[in-house]
Order: C-alpha cells, then sequence, then structure tokens
C-alpha cells in the first residue's frame, strides 16, 4: 500500500530508521544525510569482520563483496558494473577525472555558475596546468523552460570546448538541470560531459546509460542515505582506458589478474571498504520503502516548505513550482539584511555553508566558528534547527532539505522561528 504524502502520522514510524540527536531538526540532508541504523548495523559487520579476523576478511571476503555491492549500486544508477567504481565521495571522483584527462594549452572546460565551489576549484587547478581555461557560465534567472537554459549554456561554447562539467541537482540553488537536453546538444557538438551527481541519487529518477553521458561522479552519502565516505565514479566505456587510479597497488587481489579499467580500483592498499560494503543496505530500505513514495513525500513536504516560506516572505523562488526543477529541496529568497553583511564568492560561502552544517557541536554554543551566513548561526542557535543560508549572487536563500524523517511539525516551527529573526532584523 503507497502511503500518501501529505500524511505525516502514516509516514512517522520511517523516521525511526534514524537516530537524529534529539536537541536538533535536521533540515540538511542535502548536505550530509545521515544513514539509518540498518545501514549503520551493516557498516558495523564489515568492520568487526576486519577487525576479528583481518586474513579472512581482507584475502577472502573483501573482493567478492566489494564487486557484489559495486554491480548492485550499477543496477540502482542505471548501468553496467564495468563502468562504475567506489570512491570515498564525488569530490574524489572528479579530481580522479580531472586528473585523468588529458586537456591541451588553449582548450575550455564550460561550467554553470550554480557548480559546486570545490567542484570550481578542481576544474580552475587542472586547466592552470594545462594552461587551458575553466570558463563559467552565468545561467538566466529565474529557470523558465529547459529549453532557454540549455541555449544560455552552450552559447559560450566553442570550437576550443573540450568538456562541459554540470550538476545535476545544484548545490547551492537546488535546481535540478535539464542534463538530458544538455547531453544531447553536448554530444551533438563533439563535446565531453562529466555530470556532477551526488544530489541526484535516491533524490530523483537516474539511469546513466540512457543519459549518453562521458563521466558520472556521486555521493551515496546524500540522499541515499549511504555511509559517509561511499560514492562513485562512472567513466563511459569509449573512455575508460584514460582513467587512471591516483593510488596504484594490486588492483585485483593476486592472483586474479587486472583484465578491466575498474580493476584497478578494487585493491588500492589495506583499508576500510566497509562504507561501500554497506550501499546495498541503504538500495535496500528506499527500494522498501519504495522510491517513487519516497520522493513523492519528500517532495510534498520540499513544497510545503516552500509555500509557507514564500507566504513568510512574499518573495518567489528561482524555479517553477514544478517537480521537473526540484525535488526533495525547497530553495527560497530572503529578504536582504537591513545592516551590512559582508559579500563572499559563490565558492567561499558555499564551503562555508558545508563546513558550518558539518561541525560537530554538542550544545549550541558556536563561538570560534567561521561565520559567513550569521543568520544560519542563529537558526541552529537560537532555534536548534539546521538548515543552510546560502549567499548566491548576493541574495541570500535558504535550503530545506526534507527527507523521511523530517514532518510538516518541523517545517512549521522553521517558518515561525524565522518569521521571528527576520522580524527582528537578522
Ligand atoms: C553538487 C555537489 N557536488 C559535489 C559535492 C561534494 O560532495 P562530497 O563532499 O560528498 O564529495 C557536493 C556536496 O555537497 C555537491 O553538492
Amino acid at each position: 500500500m503507497t502511503l500518501p504524502p501529505d500524511d505525516d502520522a502514516a509516514w512517522a514510524p520511517l523516521a525511526r530508521h534514524w537516530h537524529i540527536r534529539p536537541d536538533t531538526i535536521y533540515l540538511n540532508h542535502g548536505s550530509f544525510g545521515p544513514p539509518p541504523a540498518a545501514v549503520r548495523e551493516v557498516r558495523r559487520r564489515w568492520l568487526a569482520a576486519a577487525d576479528e579476523q583481518p586474513m579472512d576478511y581482507f584475502v577472502r571476503q573483501l573482493e567478492p563483496a566489494w564487486l557484489a555491492a559495486r554491480d548492485r549500486l550499477a543496477r540502482f544508477v542505471g548501468t553496467s558494473g564495468g563502468n562504475l567504481i567506489f570512491v570515498e565521495n564525488a569530490t574524489a571522483a572528479m579530481n580522479i577525472l580531472a586528473d585523468s584527462l588529458p586537456l591541451a594549452a588553449g582548450d575550455e572546460v564550460l561550467l554553470t555558475d550554480h557548480e559546486y565551489g570545490a567542484v570550481q576549484r578542481i576544474w580552475q587547478r587542472a586547466c592552470q596546468r594545462a594552461a587551458a581555461t575553466a570558463k563559467t557560465v552565468v545561467l538566466p534567472l529565474p529557470f523558465r523552460t529547459a529549453d532557454e537554459t540549455v541555449r544560455a549554456f552552450f552559447t559560450a561554447a566553442s570550437d576550443r570546448t573540450r568538456l562541459v562539467v554540470v550538476s545535476h541537482v545544484t548545490s547551492p540553488t537546488a535546481v535540478v538541470l535539464p542534463v538530458q537536453a544538455i547531453c544531447d546538444e553536448a554530444r551533438r557538438r563533439g563535446i565531453g560531459i562529466a555530470i556532477d551527481g551526488p544530489h541526484a541519487v535516491a533524490q530523483i529518477p537516474l539511469a546513466i546509460d540512457p543519459l549518453g553521458c562521458d563521466f558520472y561522479t556521486a555521493s551515496c552519502h546524500k540522499w541515499l542515505s549511504a555511509p559517509f565516505g561511499s560514492g562513485f565514479l562512472y567513466v563511459a566505456p569509449r573512455h575508460q582506458s584514460l582513467v587512471r587510479p591516483p593510488v596504484l597497488s594490486w588492483g585485483r587481489i593476486p592472483p586474479t589478474r587486472i583484465e578491466a579499467w575498474s580493476d584497478e580500483f578494487v585493491w588500492a592498499g589495506t583499508r576500510d571498504s566497509s562504507a561501500y560494503l554497506a550501499v546495498p543496505a541503504a538500495i535496500a530500505l528506499l527500494e522498501g520503502i519504495g522510491l517513487d513514495a519516497f520522493r513523492a513525500r519528500t517532495h510534498w513536504l520540499a513544497r510545503y516548505a516552500r509555500q509557507r516560506l514564500v507566504e513568510l516572505t512574499g518573495l518567489e523562488p528561482i524555479v517553477p513550482d514544478d517537480p521537473v526543477w526540484y525535488g526533495s529541496m525547497a530553495h527560497v529568497p530572503l529578504p536582504p539584511l537591513s545592516g551590512s553583511w559582508p559579500t563572499l564568492p559563490a565558492s567561499e560561502t558555499e564551503l562555508a555553508e558545508s563546513t558550518d552544517a558539518g561541525s560537530v557541536r554538542h550544545g549550541r554554543a558556536d563561538e570560534g566558528c567561521p561565520v559567513s551566513n550569521p543568520l544560519q548561526h542563529t537558526i541552529w542557535r537560537e532555534l536548534g534547527i539546521e538548515v543552510p543560508v546560502i549567499e548566491f549572487r548576493g541574495t541570500r536563500y535558504l535550503r530545506v532539505s526534507c527527507h523521511l524523517y523530517n514532518d510538516t511539525s518541523q517545517i512549521d516551527r522553521l517558518v515561525a522561528g524565522l518569521g521571528q529573526l527576520l522580524a527582528g532584523g537578522k
């Protein structure tokens, strides 16, 4: 039976899979998605297997389990296992890619201005090394049609453009970009395409093979709720011979021979692979609940948050109210601060947003935190709510992530508390 997306009581038993600290309303799954208890338990068992009989774990159990988990993830994201490798996170995947691709002097890499700050830095460094150029395209706001977005993006392409790098779901703005149309246009022009997809996995339907992209990078520790430190890199078969492991080891456990590009990434020295091995448990949990039901519920909550916040501020979001443009994250503008608030470049604010959200704090003190968004800290300190305030093109926005442990009462608390803070000039 499918649970109605608007029924908090019906969804409440599922919230118990997650153990969120009781002093916190966590509306930031998009930065760091906490794993549910069943996933934590599978990871714990794999760690115990290594700690209690290392020879049996490393020599006999690890490789078949790694390959089975990788193949399970590949099926989940719509490709075959041989096109995928486990990496710690999307950042590691993007670095492997940038270090492997042969760029030449004069080449261009095109990115949107909605790309994650660290991804911008990765391509700036790769381009600098090759005397190539990383070009950032400012997309028109508000988003209206996929056609308009795709046209605006490719206006900046030239015959020197080797690669475009776009998020599937953007980090500072929570927009589901029209990646299929971007892939089609890139292929038509003979330009390579790398999709940065950590927010897409589980949040929206994903089938990599039909997309026809060249590369896809992702973290599984966001919407899929797999353990922190689990992600993947997809490489289309035509490019696999280019991509090299940053850490060269045995690749496969001898006497197995290296036969495929992905074999080089299985054994990269003695390390903890428990996060990867628990990925199938995260997939099983969400598939058991039903992916369509999960998406309908979390989009319903995001839409509820969006509507209530728009009622509060009277300000319109940058995407139409349509699941084509946003999934489980609401993104709404906030009124400008009456006082002065130094504007940081997008990449810096986003880094601050991420580091802030991840700082381990018990109690609500935030002394000594590098503050880029004072309102975010005030919301945490005074309301006990974790929700990022993100500066984008000179406007501050709230990005509200909704997962299965969230409900409307939490959003109501956010809206009421935020209303008071804004009225108080915060
Ligand atoms: C669009 C995007 N790309 C890349 C990353 C980096 O992810 P990770 O820190 O898991 O490597 C993030 C993290 O928030 C992101 O939102």
